[in-house]
């Protein structure tokens, strides 16, 4: 892909990003996401490339917004496109840390094009490649990614989302004596954070959005590190849906080039609200400010992005923070 794209999807997040700070803490779930979801039609309009979302805001009837199978961007190369253009809605509109707007880009054919369902997934960071098993028991994955970073499993941190489903998982890895975070919601943060040495998250297990998934995975897979997932259908129709979408074995274990295939791929999150490692949308009179992490696989860059967004006439003073 063109390597110019790597700018060009920060500023597809930046722009979701921006509408939907204005949102924030005002208790609407839905105006933050639409908001959102403007702001990334606006900027795609202007993009050059040729786009199909194959996993994103849902299916065309229940989503009439960046859902699978839209078509987006001005034409160009084609590529798949995963998107959230908020990742944690309840923190947007609660006013709380975590939330981003987030996209990953590959050529055509190479992300996973799967419904909006829920998702089994474990994820870590580079050094614990190759240590996970979906199938394992939480206390074996725990030993082993502990083992791989040479550490005891006492000091290995775990994440999960805080859901009555994930009672026995949360059971399992406390009496194993893992530290335990909880998090109420956005599991695409933490995913991508624990393939980043220093951000004091080293797993993340449990089921939630398979967009979220296919996004994490691409975060993953351009920082080195591994992930394992399994689609979860709960219903006939949900199985349907698979089957229609060319997916036969709906119990496969899904390896990260499963979920993300090649060796060209791009993920850009840009925070809505704080995140460990990245600082909310700022505004200020006449202008924003956002912070954005943006990865290319094919050359293993880093960016994290600092950008002043101009509204009005006036220049913005530019601050050093
Ligand atoms: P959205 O705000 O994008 O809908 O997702 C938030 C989220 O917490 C995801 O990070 C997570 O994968 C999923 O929802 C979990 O689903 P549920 O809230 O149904 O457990």
């Amino acid at each position: 892909m063109d390597r110019q794209l790597s700018l060009e999807v920060v500023r597809i997040t930046e722009q979701a990003a921006l509408r939907s700070a204005h949102l924030v803490g005002l208790g609407d779930k839905e105006g933050a996401d639409q908001a959102a979801v403007d702001g990334m039609h606006a900027q795609f309009r202007r993009t050059s490339v040729s786009g199909t979302v194959v996993i994103g805001e849902g299916e065309i009837d229940e989503a009439p917004m960046l859902y699978i199978g839209e078509k987006v961007g001005k034409g160009g190369e084609e590529v798949d496109i995963a998107v959230d253009p908020v990742e944690g809605t309840n923190l947007v509109a609660k006013g709380q840390n975590g939330a981003i707007a987030v996209i990953a880009i590959a050529p055509k054919g190479c992300l996973l094009h799967a419904p909006d369902m829920y998702m089994q997934k474990i994820c870590v960071g580079p050094r614990a490649k190759g240590c996970i098993d979906i199938d394992a028991s939480v206390t074996e994955n725990l030993k082993n990614v502990a083992k791989a970073l040479d550490r005891d499993v006492s000091d290995v941190v775990m994440v999960t989302l805080d859901r009555e489903r994930h009672q026995d998982i949360i059971r399992e890895a406390r009496a194993a004596g893992a530290q335990i975070r909880l998090i109420t919601d956005g599991d695409v943060v933490p995913s991508v954070d624990a393939a980043i040495q220093g951000s004091g998250i080293h797993m993340v297990i449990g089921s939630g959005g398979a967009p979220e998934g296919v996004l994490a995975a691409v975060g993953l897979k351009c920082l080195g590190g591994d992930m394992q997932a399994r689609l979860l259908p709960h219903t006939e129709e949900e199985i349907r849906r698979l089957h229609a979408m060319g997916i036969e074995d709906v119990n496969k274990v899904l390896t990260l080039d499963d979920l993300v295939s090649g060796d060209d791929c791009i993920f850009a999150e840009t925070a809505i609200t704080d995140c460990s490692l990245l600082r909310g949308v700022r505004f200020f009179g006449g202008g924003a400010r956002t912070s954005t992490l943006v990865l290319r696989y094919k050359t293993g860059t880093v960016r994290f992005i600092d950008t002043i967004h101009r509204f009005g006439e006036k220049r913005p003073n530019v601050r050093m923070f």
